[in-house]
């Protein structure tokens, strides 16, 4: 499998998100390590709910763990660099993406799986845009998930296609588009993967 998030994902990340985050990465590193731990505790509902699907849990399993120790790093990081954890309202993302999700299956299990291939396609995409503009020992770090997120994507997807052989394409389409408008509609609040925050955002020195 060869695709990359650009694939899937209907809209690119714009500018003012990219310049912003990597403005302000330090602080944007606790939503981060909440979006790791959230990655993990999807996976392992997933899991829960579809406990006859084996194959799920085979790809799933692993990928918790993988979300996991990327919790992990981005805590140390956080240590590392003193940033103190703070907990913050959560964003429009996950939230608007979940009230687009059908209530029965089995749609429901087709609708979580491309919603999980959505939100690491789109993490795929924002690790690869802040890499480059950030210091050279989390450029790397990124670099790293970036390569997870991106195989993360393709299991999704493949999990996807194997659900609903028929469907997957058209669903896909529907909620990528949903997906696109709240990355890149302007937002009030600068998270990992929020939109462009709507107000200027203040000028601090970029590390
Ligand atoms: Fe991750
Ligand atoms: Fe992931």
């Amino acid at each position: 499998m060869s695709e990359s998030p650009a694939d899937i994902l209907l809209a690119p990340t714009p500018e003012g998100w990219t310049e912003s985050a990597a403005g302000r990465w330090r602080e944007l590193l606790n939503d981060h390590a909440q979006c790791e731990k959230k990655a993990a505790s999807t996976a392992l509902a997933l899991m829960f709910t579809y406990p006859e699907d084996r194959r799920l849990a085979t790809l799933l399993s692993r990928l918790a763990r993988e979300e996991l120790r990327h919790f992990e790093q981005v805590q140390k990081l956080m240590t590392l660099l003193g940033v103190p954890f703070e907990r913050q309202r959560p964003g429009r993302y996950a939230s608007g993406l979940r009230g687009r999700l059908r209530t029965a299956d089995p749609g429901r299990k087709l609708d979580l799986l491309l919603t999980g291939a959505l939100i690491e396609a789109r993490s795929c995409e924002r690790f690869r845009l802040l890499a480059p503009r950030l210091p050279a020992e989390v450029a790397g770090f990124y670099e790293q998930l970036a390569r997870s997120e991106a195989r993360h994507f393709e299991e999704y997807l493949e999990l996807a296609r194997e659900a609903a052989p028929s469907e997957w394409q058209a669903r896909l389409q529907e909620l990528a588009g949903h997906e696109a408008q709240l990355a890149t509609a302007p937002d009030d609040q600068l998270r990992f993967h929020s939109g462009p925050p709507s107000a200027p955002v203040p000028v601090g020195p970029v590390e």
